[in-house]
């Protein structure tokens, strides 16, 4: 595997685990992390034996944001130019299930990153926010739009305009977070969650997250068309056939022959 500097990469079964890795700066994200991780996902994207990802950092802190001593004395030109930040969009628009398991901060990009993944565990640690504009500056990896179609204008402004953290328990009455779990039990339980998705199908999770993700891109009557010619699509697969088999014959599905 490569040698990564700012990532640890690894593999549980069928799960493949990536965790950010610069403590000294809570894992701030700079330009290295960033294609790092671009990096590692694209090979686990490119592996079919690994069904889905697991993202997440250390005990006190996901990330705390894009890396601030780094951007600081960049021009507008050096921005637009090097188009930064963009290369995080290829990691939202990887095609297998990503799993966050979050605890400490997750501020600015590091909330940014969060909502970029599929399923987002959050420790009761676990504190989000986009404090972007207390630096002069605003949210520049999707959060003014991830976050608004995650919790709404209400509380997208209010985090922000003000810049303030929200507590897992906030972040997951707001509809931030799939589930709030002891910090002890982080990441035995998104291992865990990220096992089961990876012993599904690998085709249908990549079309359900696929499905998904179409809400927020589409009126509902394309969404609804779109599932409905993915969901007619799943009949042309052999885990389909083993599913309602298994089911029928009162036994456990066995995917993996697609
Ligand atoms: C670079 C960072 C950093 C960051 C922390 N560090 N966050 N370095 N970029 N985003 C570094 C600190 O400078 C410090 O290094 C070390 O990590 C430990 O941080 P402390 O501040 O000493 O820790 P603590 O007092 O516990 O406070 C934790 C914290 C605070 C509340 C998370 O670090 C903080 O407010 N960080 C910035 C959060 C933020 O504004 N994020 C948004 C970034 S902008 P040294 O060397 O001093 O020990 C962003 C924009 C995205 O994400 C797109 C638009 C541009």
């Amino acid at each position: 595997m490569t040698d990564y500097e700012t990532i640890r990469v690894g593999r549980t079964g069928r799960v493949g685990m990536i965790t950010l890795d610069r403590p000294d700066a809570l894992n701030a994200l700079n330009a290295q992390l960033m294609s790092e991780v671009v990096a590692a996902v694209e090979d686990f994207e490119k592996d079919r034996s690994i069904g889905a990802i697991l993202l997440t950092g250390s005990e006190r802190a996901f990330a705390a944001g894009a890396d601030i001593k780094e951007m600081q004395s960049k021009s507008f030109m050096d921005m637009y130019l090097d188009d930064w930040f963009s290369a995080w969009d290829r990691l939202a628009a990887a095609r297998k299930p990503i799993v966050a398991a979050v605890a400490g901060y997750a501020l600015g990009g590091g909330c940014e990153l969060a909502m970029m993944c599929d399923v987002l565990i959050a420790a009761d640690s676990a504190k989000f926010g986009q404090p972007e504009i207390k630096l002069g500056v605003l949210p520049g990896i999707g959060g003014s739009q991830r976050l608004t179609r995650a919790v709404g204008k209400a509380k997208a402004m209010d985090l922000c305009l003000t810049g303030r953290t929200m507590d897992a328990q906030e972040a997951e009455r707001a509809g931030l977070v799939s589930r709030v779990v002891p910090a002890i039990d982080l990441i035995d339980d998104a291992i865990a969650t990220a096992s089961r998705i990876a012993d599904m199908s690998l085709p249908i999770a990549m079309m359900v997250k696929e499905s998904v993700n179409r809400a927020f891109e589409s009126t509902l009557t394309e969404g609804v068309r779109f599932e409905r010619r993915v969901f007619h699509s799943a009949f042309a697969t052999q885990d389909q056939k083993e599913g309602m088999a298994a089911f029928t014959e009162k036994r456990d599905p066995n995917f993996g022959h697609h």
